[in-house]
């Protein structure tokens, strides 16, 4: 009952209704990069449900392949790209196509992330797990901006960033991986805003807290934490691609 309690004050529910969801979706093209699991495929339920026309992005082809099938039954354009956001090369030649196959695009949600917990003292062989978070968490975000800027210009689209509330604290020991591409992202997200007038895009960042999704059921502590569910993460992205706020965060954060 405690716990219950403290839930709804730290997490109050989340939802949005499907009415409104289908006037601001529907037809509208959407691209969403970590479709496959957690807030990004609860996200994508939600879409297909407002009859979207989505691009789905991740590695796992079975997953995606399957979410545009429900999409296509419902009547929605979908299509998707199996790739893996770290690989530099093969998404920057994919980049320079991308934009000709999406001329028009209304909202890109840069989702798709990995988080690494270790202490620095236990990573000095492993500095591919700095590369892997940098890569994944901030540069594909920017890849993928840039590469869709002319069609997100063309329907005065939007960029919606998935970061992480524990990025505005003070710093937790052994996230420092995590936090640095998370940090990297939001200075990115920031400074858009700032070039808005020039831009002509609206760049809005989700500073995310606790959600239950396979990223945080690595760590079961958190399994015991108060937290949203992945369909009020989704709802978190959509309500704030769907206001004129520059950013999301919980009542509670800083
Ligand atoms: N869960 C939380 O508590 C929490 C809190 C704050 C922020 N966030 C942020 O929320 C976002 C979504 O996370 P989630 O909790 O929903 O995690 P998740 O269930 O693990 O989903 C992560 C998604 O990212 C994709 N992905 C991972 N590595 C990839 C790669 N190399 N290339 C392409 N796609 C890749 C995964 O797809 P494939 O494996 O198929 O590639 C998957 O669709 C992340 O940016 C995360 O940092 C989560």
């Amino acid at each position: 009952m405690l716990i219950g309690l403290l839930k709804h004050i730290v997490y109050p529910p989340k939802s949005v209704g499907e009415k409104k969801l289908s006037e601001v979706f529907s037809g509208k093209w959407v691209v969403i990069t970590g479709a496959s699991s957690g807030i990004g495929e609860a996200l994508t339920l939600r879409l297909i449900k407002a009859r979207a026309n989505l691009f789905l992005i991740a590695r796992n082809e079975e997953k995606l392949k399957s979410l545009c099938d429900k999409a296509q039954e419902k009547g929605c354009e979908a299509r998707y790209k199996v790739i893996d956001l770290r690989q530099r090369q093969e998404l920057d030649s994919w980049c320079e196509t991308f934009r000709e196959e999406l001329p028009n695009v209304d909202f890109l949600f840069c989702n798709a992330g990995k988080s690494i917990r270790r202490a620095i003292n236990d990573s000095i062989d492993r500095m591919h797990d700095f590369d892997r978070t940098m890569d994944l968490n901030y540069r594909s975000m920017v890849a993928l901006s840039l590469a869709l800027m002319p069609s997100l210009k063309r329907a005065t689209g939007r960029i919606v960033y998935t970061s992480s509330v524990s990025s505005r604290y003070p710093f937790v020991p052994g996230w420092s991986a995590y936090h640095a591409s998370k940090c990297a992202a939001n200075a990115w997200c920031r400074t858009a805003r700032r070039e808005r007038k020039k831009l002509g895009v609206k760049v809005q960042i989700a500073y995310m807290p606790l959600v239950y999704t396979p990223m945080s059921a690595v760590n079961e502590t958190y399994k015991k934490l108060p937290a949203y569910s992945a369909d009020e993460g989704a709802c978190v992205l959509l309500k704030l691609a769907m206001s004129n706020k520059f950013r999301y965060k919980p009542w509670w954060a800083l």
